[in-house]
């Protein structure tokens, strides 16, 4: 495949479309990035739902943003959506899948957690960070094919390309390492939006398929790490060379909005840690061998019990 030359576009943040009348779900989009994302697109005018695993904490989230902004109560919504369990996915997806949809920001996730696994035995960071969001997917597809300009961008890290896939030991049992693990679910995102999106071009479907990353960005995230030492070298690094969260979700929204982006490349930040451009990189090898691609989406759709109709 012939990918587009590595793009830079300025201060893309500036020139945001408006979004009236359309809908969008961001997944995570009570904390961080997502809450940013959450913030910028309902701001512009969309009308959107949040998917948390804490709806307390996101109800509190979404109280601030509207009175902060003087937003009306019906522009952010708050639902239920815990990515590890199927049964959640599901209830949240019958609630949002109601009408046309025009934006799905997959960016819920953990990092660098301890060893534990989903009711499949599938290690938690493959199954939330993965296979939660291609569940989800799967489910709003179909609300995605009625939108206007419909994208799905999917949140990954620049920590991909650190990663290998190996789908033979999805339950970690041979010698967990908390990084590797998330490198890996990273790894999955990416691959997932390159194969989603080659899916959807095939069949002549309306909706684009993005991967974004943020950088290094100072959320939440970096606080949860159980070793000591990880969590004190990446706040000494997020305070060196980290954006606040505003700033690195400058990939996620060029990704989402704006009319020059293209698929085919990685959506993240460069340049100023508070004015940044956006810049569309050549994904790694290690995300565009097909046949791998080809295999993890079988895998997913066999973990999930989903097909992805197109
Ligand atoms: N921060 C960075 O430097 C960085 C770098 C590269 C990539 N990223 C990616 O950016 C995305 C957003 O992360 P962030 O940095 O903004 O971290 P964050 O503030 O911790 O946000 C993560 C969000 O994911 C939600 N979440 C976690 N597990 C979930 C589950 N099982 N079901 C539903 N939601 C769940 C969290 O909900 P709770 O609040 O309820 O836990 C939270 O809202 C992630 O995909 C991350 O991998 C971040």
């Amino acid at each position: 495949m012939d990918y587009p030359a590595p793009t830079r576009l300025t201060s893309p943040l500036l020139t945001l479309p408006d979004l009236a009348g359309r809908r969008a779900v961001v997944t995570g989009g009570a904390s961080g990035l997502g809450l940013v994302t959450t913030r910028t697109f309902a701001l512009q005018g969309a009308d959107v739902i949040i998917g948390a695993r804490d709806v307390t904490k996101a109800e509190a989230a979404r109280a601030h943003l509207l009175a902060e902004h003087d937003l009306s109560a019906g522009k952010i919504t708050v639902a239920e959506l815990d990515l590890i369990d199927p049964d959640s996915i599901e209830r949240f997806a019958g609630m949002a899948a109601g009408a046309p949809m025009d934006l799905l920001v997959l960016n819920a996730g953990i990092s660098s957690v301890p060893l534990r696994h989903d009711r499949n035995g599938i290690e938690s960071q493959f199954a939330t960070n993965h296979l939660g969001h291609f569940a989800l997917a799967a489910r709003l597809l179909p609300s995605l094919e009625q939108g206007t300009d419909p994208r799905v961008v999917t949140v990954s890290s620049a920590l991909y390309a650190a990663a290998k896939l190996d789908l033979e030991d999805l339950a970690s049992s041979s010698r967990y390492s908390p990084g590797r693990a998330y490198n890996r679910s990273k790894l999955a995102n990416v691959m997932f939006a390159l194969e989603l999106g080659r899916r959807l071009a095939e069949s002549g479907s309306s909706v684009r398929s993005f991967a974004a990353h943020p950088g290094m960005a100072r959320t939440p995230l970096h606080t949860t790490y159980p070793s000591v030492a990880t969590r004190v070298m990446t706040r000494i690094i997020a305070g060196a060379i980290g954006r606040e969260p505003g700033p690195a979700d400058v990939g996620v929204l060029t990704a989402a909005l704006h009319p020059d982006a293209s698929p085919e490349l990685f959506w993240g930040p460069t340049g100023s840690k508070t004015h940044p451009d956006a810049v569309g990189d050549w994904f790694k090898p290690v995300a565009t061998d097909l046949g791998a691609a080809v295999s993890l989406w079988e895998v997913s759709e066999r973990l999930t019990g989903t097909r992805i109709a197109m």
